[in-house]
């Protein structure tokens, strides 16, 4: 640590520190010894698609979600891909999502031919808006894809209501909310397919690409078996068509050592969150309304796997942070219907502009559960001495 005098500070002498968006170096330390022993275990037994880990794996996540099955696949985005295609979405189908994500949800959607139609945000949870939703089911639409924007649910009661009513397949897009909760319902559990990422920023994530699909229902889980292997069923024999979609034996190893930490992990974040507030508050940031803090929609377990401000002058914001050593992000800057590929759905500037907005005010701040207390203050004061508070 240093003593520096930072530009715009209307105090001298501030403390400048590295703060990292994400610290796994952090998270790595204390698991080094039974993550070498699980990844010696699969070396020994030589065994690397399938076997022990990837069942006791899919097991864990079952129970963990309140779910019967999982699946575990290659991906997150496999995930999607694989339960668009147990529904046999293809070309001519539609299905409705947020423009307002990662681009691998209407990805997917497009890559099994569909079309993706778009559903504009709720400005304070970022996830769709169940009242715009109803308008844009066409008969041609299949399945609705909320997504759990930063670990938090989407309003699943109206969505899952809506979805019965009009005979649509619900897949929730759960990449980034493992654990989140809604009315005490675990996400990923409410739709007919709940899928999961363990890219390695996620609050559980494996030592490369691994994902989950989790389904209440046996037939599913069944084809979605058969869809992660070539749909192949018995051996050699393939009644559907799939791909490899399977889930590496050596990245279930990894998860597995992980999962026991998952919970305290997430509650390390929620009170990163917590502690965020109470710092902003107390620098006058939120009153001036020159950064909005994240909601917490009521009924709903957020498990932070971002935590996402709202920063007038953003993007100067963003620079300054990076000068100060403080990592952040920008998740996402371009919203999904203004992307050149998806321009043949017609998308325009102004189509949604709740999105627009939070593509142009967002941006995530350090909330890893190793986040010191020291370094949530520094993150914060720089803030403030870039609004000249
Ligand atoms: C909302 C969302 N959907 C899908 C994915 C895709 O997951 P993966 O990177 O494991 O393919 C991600 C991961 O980054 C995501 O955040």
């Amino acid at each position: 640590m240093s003593t520096t005098v930072t530009e715009g500070s209307t105090r001298t002498n501030a403390k400048t520190m590295k703060v990292p968006l994400l610290d796994l170096k952090a998270q790595y330390a204390p698991l080094r010894e039974a993550m070498r022993r699980a990844v010696d275990a699969v070396f020994e037994s030589q065994y690397f698609i399938g076997g022990p880990a990837v069942a006791e794996c899919e097991k864990l996540i079952a129970e963990y979600c309140g779910c019967a099955h999982a699946v575990g696949v290659s991906s997150g985005t496999d995930a999607l891909i694989i339960a668009l295609m147990a529904e046999e979405i293809g070309p001519g189908d539609e299905v409705i999502t947020t423009p307002y994500t990662f681009f691998a949800t209407a990805g997917c959607i497009a890559r099994v031919g569909a079309k993706p139609v778009f559903v504009d945000i709720l400005p304070d949870t970022f996830n769709i808006d169940p009242a715009q939703l109803e308008a844009k089911i066409t008969k041609n639409t299949k399945a609705v894809m909320p997504v759990h924007l930063y670990g938090q649910c989407a309003d699943m009661d109206e969505i899952l209501e809506i979805a019965a009513r009009r005979g649509l397949t619900v897949i929730e897009d759960a990449a980034q909310a493992i654990g989140s909760e809604y009315r005490g319902r675990r996400a990923g559990s409410m739709g007919r397919y709940g899928c999961f990422s363990f890219f390695p920023s996620k609050n559980l994530g494996a030592a490369g690409d691994g994902g989950m699909v989790v389904t209440q229902d046996a037939a599913a889980a069944e084809k979605l078996r058969m869809l992660r292997n070539h749909g192949m069923s018995p051996k050699y024999y393939h009644a559907i068509l799939g791909g490899n979609f399977r889930f590496d034996t050596l990245q279930a190893a990894v998860v597995n050592v992980k999962f026991p930490h998952l919970d305290a992990w997430s509650a390390g974040r929620q009170a990163n969150a917590a502690r965020y507030r109470g710092l902003f508050d107390a620098a006058g940031l939120v009153q001036t309304g020159l950064v909005r803090l994240p909601c917490e929609a009521p009924q709903r377990r957020h498990i932070y796997n971002q935590f996402a401000i709202r920063a007038e002058r953003r993007d100067e914001l963003l620079e300054h942070l990076k000068q100060c050593d403080v990592g952040t992000e920008i998740y996402y800057p371009v919203p999904l219907h203004l992307q050149k590929c998806f321009a043949y759905c017609g998308g325009r500037e102004g189509d949604y502009p709740v999105s627009e907005a939070a593509a142009k005010e967002t941006l995530a701040l350090p909330i890893y559960p190793e986040l010191s207390d020291e370094q949530a203050e520094y993150a914060v004061d720089c803030i403030r001495r870039f609004y000249r508070i």
